[in-house]
């Protein structure tokens, strides 16, 4: 009889779906039996854990008479299972990221894009991994730095082989990649930081308020997931200092169209900055970075010359680098840091490696 494994799906949205999607199309030798699929407002549930069919399943979620479980009716549903079990969070959900502990404690396994429980207070990271450690649950979370790109396992498999991580930077953030590569070029650039802000906005790449990227916190999220597993104990991700790129008087603007009108008003001082980096022959990028050696983490923009591998960055991609003991001229990884198929994949490649270590 072939391996098998039972599948909890929580958020059918963008990458939610094209995870379903590209689950229903795996060919494998273990079996991947999906026994819940969930959104917000509605929930479809298998009888006796027998696997939910992956092919009508949208239509079936909408009409289920099933709405939203609690949960911990999830999890009570999910400790019944006879085989081993891996939760899908394909949410940006806080309260569901706030349960993890409760799950893995269950010996629910997770894999997950959602960044909220692994870089709020360290009290919630050492509930995961500690109770995972107990109860044999597994905790991957690949796409929540870089999406689909290979960030955090390449990070793991440096530090599990005994390789000693000096510094980690990186532009993380797809958003304030396109900015600064839009806005800070090597051959010299005059466009307006408000300007590349308002046609970033129109390209679908900020929030529907922009500042919710300006203000830093998403690249401190992620920049406290990779100092955490860097062995720093980061508190939380306003435990260190992060550059805001929004003008203290803006902080209050009413809406996100009162905070773009106002925002000209204030081009002055980046552009100066942009000038100068421009005259030493460097460029402007937004950055998180960890430093071993100084002990330092932080978040904000750097400048950088033409010979590396930042400066030459294209479109809204994501780049990584890891300087190690090893890798004195640093490993590098760059690529799309977004999307929701790259999104899927990074999170379906951390379903297969569990499933390959859990399956009966
Ligand atoms: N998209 C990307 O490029 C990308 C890249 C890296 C990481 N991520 C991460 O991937 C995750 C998903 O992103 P997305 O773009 O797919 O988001 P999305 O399109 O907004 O979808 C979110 C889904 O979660 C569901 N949901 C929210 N709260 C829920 C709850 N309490 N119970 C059950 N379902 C709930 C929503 O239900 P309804 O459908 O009922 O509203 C929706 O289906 C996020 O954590 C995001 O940060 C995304």
């Amino acid at each position: 009889m072939s391996k098998a494994v039972n599948i909890a799906i929580i958020g059918t949205g963008l990458v939610g779906k094209a995870f379903i999607n590209q689950l229903a199309a795996v060919k494998s030798s273990i079996a991947y039996n999906v026994v819940l699929i969930a959104r917000s407002s509605k929930t479809l549930i298998s009888k006796d854990f027998k696997p939910l069919s992956l092919t009508n399943w949208e239509s079936e979620l909408n009409s289920s008479p099933v709405g939203a479980m609690s949960f911990t009716e999830i999890n009570d549903f999910l400790k019944k299972s006879p085989l081993p079990v891996i939760l899908v969070d394909n949410t940006s959900n806080e309260a569901l990221a706030n349960e993890y502990p409760t799950f893995v404690n269950s010996g629910i396994s997770i894999a997950t894009p959602n960044k909220k429980a692994f870089s709020s207070d360290l009290k919630t990271w050492e509930a995961i991994f500690g109770g995972a450690e107990k109860s044999g649950a597994l905790v991957y979370h690949e796409a929540t730095v870089g999406a689909g790109l290979p960030v955090i396992s390449t990070l793991n498999d440096l530090i599990a082989t005994g390789d000693e991580v000096e510094t980690v930077e990186g532009i993380v953030s797809g958003t304030l990649s396109y900015i600064f590569n839009e806005f800070s070029t090597l051959s010299g650039s005059d466009v307006k930081f408000s300007d590349v802000v308002t046609k970033a906005k129109q390209l679908g790449y900020t929030e529907p308020d922009p500042r919710e990227d300006l203000n830093g916190l998403d690249v401190a999220r992620k920049v406290t997931i990779l100092a955490r597993l860097s062995g720093f104990d980061v508190e939380s991700p306003t435990a260190f200092p992060v550059q805001s790129l929004i003008p203290k008087p803006l902080e209050t603007a009413s809406s996100a169209d009162e905070f773009l009108q106002k925002l000209p008003e204030y081009d002055a001082d980046l552009a100066k900055l942009r000038d100068e980096a421009f005259a030493e022959k460097k460029v402007l990028r937004f950055v998180g970075s960890i430093n071993k050696g100084t002990g330092k983490v932080e978040v904000g923009i750097q400048k950088y010359d033409a010979s590396h591998p930042f400066a030459s960055l294209k479109g809204s991609d994501n780049i990584i680098a890891f300087k190690t003991k090893r890798y004195p001229n640093p490993l590098v990884i760059q690529g799309a840091g977004a999307g929701d198929e790259v999104t899927a994949a990074g999170v379906l490649a951390d379903v297969f490696k569990a499933a390959q270590r859990l399956a009966k």
